[in-house]
């Protein structure tokens, strides 16, 4: 088989950038190691950027998003007994919408038929090779059988444990990583959310956050030692913990339900370098990884994709060479400051047991100066709805 561009990965990164290449009716195949249903098994995060609903509107892949999704004016920070609340909307002009980026890849995978879209699921031993040439091409095993895509570029969107990233040799490359000592303990359940906006606390005994997935539909975190167990943790005591560490404002509005899904995931910090090496061009989580606190993980992996898709249409619809020749640094400059705004939010609203009483001081001032401040409040904002492109 041979195409313009073969999409490695079936997550949001890759099914966004197929639909966008598509759209401007440039040649592209995904090629993905799973199932759609397993990869719409994967629970994630819930809160989207004005840059990637901008993206969706443009494919107009945006019915259920528009019909389902709540348009939040604000985030609340609570520390102990006292709620600041960021006027997002105010400060900024700009709304971030909660729906669920589980529902956004389903969204995207559900269109992609009627769109012309051909995604290659369950494809085994998928390689890379001759990156570094003009005809770069991929293999896979599908149905026991060794197939080859041959195509001008190769658009590495396979997350964190993909291959692709590792098809760059380490003489060429570059890993910044951070790597914290807790996790976060999710839990999804069925009932009516405690507050309208999202609440990140910070409490003496660590972490939590109040989300949500609908009006019907709640998602909490807490966080727990990385050698903590998920069986350790009953829905009780779980819902207890939040209770806790929400504060007493808000732990009268919770309101309990079994859990659909409980589970934990580590948070890491990650950055490798170059996103571009000869044809091949990495996006999303096969290049950078976020904490969760923030919820950039998808939003990060759409704006690469807004570049990328802008540099191939360029490339092959207009014999433009520029927007493939700044790709990387573009979309790196971007990655560092939601790199450098989840960091920060992380390390504002945890306790780290390597702390002590003038790191936490640090972060009650911190705090007093959020509390008082519009210009801080404003920094804050700006990062949260989504840095312009
Ligand atoms: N061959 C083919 N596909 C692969 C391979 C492989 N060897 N390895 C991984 N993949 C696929 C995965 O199965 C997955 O479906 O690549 C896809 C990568 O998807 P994600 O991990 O979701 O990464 P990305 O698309 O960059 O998502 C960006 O969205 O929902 C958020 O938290 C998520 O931060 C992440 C962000
Ligand atoms: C979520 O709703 O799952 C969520 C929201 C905000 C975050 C992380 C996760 O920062």
């Amino acid at each position: 088989m041979k195409t313009q561009v073969v999409i490695i990965g079936a997550g949001p990164a890759g099914l966004l950038l197929g639909h966008l290449l598509r759209e401007a009716d440039v040649d592209c195949v995904i090629v993905e190691r799973v199932s759609g249903d397993y990869v719409l098994g994967r629970i994630r995060a819930g809160v989207l950027e004005r840059t990637t609903t901008d993206l969706l509107d443009r494919l107009g892949i945006n019915a259920r998003l528009n019909a389902e999704g709540l348009l939040e004016e604000g985030l609340c920070l609570a520390d102990g007994g006292r709620l600041i609340r960021i006027n997002t909307y105010e400060l900024t002009g700009k709304h971030v919408i909660v729906y669920g980026q589980t529902e956004v890849t389903r969204d995207l995978m559900e269109a992609a038929h009627d769109r012309g879209l051909e995604i290659i699921y369950e494809a085994g031993d998928v390689s890379l090779h001759d990156v570094e040439s003009d005809t770069p091409y991929v293999t896979y095993t599908k149905d026991g059988t060794k197939q080859r895509i041959d195509a001008r570029f190769i658009a590495g969107c396979d997350g964190f444990h993909g291959p692709s990233r590792k098809a760059i040799p380490a003489s060429a490359a570059r890993n910044y990583e951070r790597v914290y000592p807790f996790g976060w303990l999710g839990i999804l359940a069925d009932v009516p959310p405690c507050h309208d906006e999202l609440i990140y606390a910070n409490h003496e005994r660590g972490f939590a956050l109040a989300s949500m997935r609908s009006k019907v539909r709640s998602r909490y975190y807490i966080d727990v030692p990385l050698t903590e167990k998920v069986e350790n943790w009953s829905d009780d005591r779980l819902w207890d913990e939040l209770a806790v560490r929400l504060g007493p404002d808000v732990a009268p509005h919770i309101t309990r339900g079994p859990a659909l899904e409980k589970s934990i995931a580590p948070l890491r910090s990650f950055v490798f370098t170059p996103m571009r090496h000869g044809s091949l061009f990495l996006a999303g989580d096969a290049a950078h990884i976020v904490p969760p606190t923030g919820a950039k993980g998808l939003n990060l992996a759409a704006s690469d994709v807004a570049y990328l898709s802008d540099a191939l249409i360029g490339f092959f619809t207009r014999s433009d060479n520029d927007g493939i020749a700044k790709y990387a640094e573009k979309a790196l400059a971007r990655v560092w400051k939601c790199e450098r705004f989840s960091w920060s939010l992380t390390k504002l609203m945890h306790r780290f047991p390597e702390d002590g009483p003038f790191e936490r001081a640090m972060q009650v001032a911190e705090l007093d100066y959020i509390a008082s401040s519009r210009a801080a409040q404003t920094a804050i904002a700006e990062n949260y709805v989504g840095l312009p492109l």
